[in-house]
């Protein structure tokens, strides 16, 4: 589930007029960019709301849409590509490459992707949330990780222009996500109790959130 800091990435490089989400689950967000672009999205399970946009219940791949959209946006969904369609066992299908090319041919301008980031296959059941998984057959439900060069590997043609990657942390309440990116810019003093060094040795474990805004190469 997306967490606010990756909506805040969407919106700040949105460009209109025309946004197509991929994988755009309760629609509450498709409908909030609705209030300034013109949106259409899709899913494979049907949304909590349509209100203000044009929506599809499919597989992405079997839509045969013609029109070109500004932005397309994929908040926390392109991780998932092939595991709720039950292809994610076929590695020569390759569904991740696949829903890439589709969202390139759509994007006139700029994708916008959110996704966990690392370069682990990790799949968890539905049963048990907590018991995470690698590469077992047929999940019910789970997630990829994606690098900053898998990314730019599956949109070739464009060009990433702007990162940030979040990193949560957890502190003695609850945890916070972090710019990673930004590291230096983190206020120590105040998470001190977060940042002792035992913390900062599992530190590889933490999620992490990689956001991205790709824009077309000039032809
Ligand atoms: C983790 S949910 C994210 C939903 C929403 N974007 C959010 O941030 O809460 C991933 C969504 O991608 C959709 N999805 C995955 N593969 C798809 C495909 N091939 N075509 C259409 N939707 C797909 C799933 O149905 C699911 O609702």
């Amino acid at each position: 589930m997306a967490i606010e800091l990756e909506r805040d990435f969407v919106r700040k490089y949105t460009k209109g007029p025309d946004v197509f989400e991929f994988g755009c689950g309760n629609g509450l967000f498709a409908k909030e960019l609705s209030s300034s672009y013109s949106v259409e999205a899709v899913d494979l399970f049907a949304p909590e709301t349509t209100e203000g946009f044009k929506f599809t219940q499919s597989d992405v791949l079997d839509m045969n849409i013609d029109k070109k959209f500004n932005t397309v946006v994929a908040v926390s969904s392109l991780e998932h590509c092939g595991i709720e369609t039950g292809q994610c066992d076929n590695p020569d299908y390759d569904c991740i490459a696949r829903v890439s090319r589709v969202l390139s041919d759509m994007a006139l301008d700029r994708i916008i992707i959110t996704a966990p980031f690392g370069n682990k296959l990790l799949f968890t059941q539905k049963e048990g949330p907590d018991d995470v998984y690698e590469n077992i057959a047929s999940p019910e439900w789970g997630y990829r990780q994606l690098t900053h060069s898998k990314i730019m590997e599956l949109f070739k043609d464009f060009t990433l222009v702007e990162h940030v990657t979040y990193m949560y942390i957890p502190q003695p309440n609850e945890g916070d996500f972090f710019n990673v990116d930004n590291w230096a810019a983190i206020d120590w003093e105040a998470h001190k109790e977060t940042f002792d060094p035992g913390v900062l040795a599992t530190v590889a474990n933490h999620t992490k959130i990689g956001c991205y805004m790709l824009e077309r190469n000039s032809q």
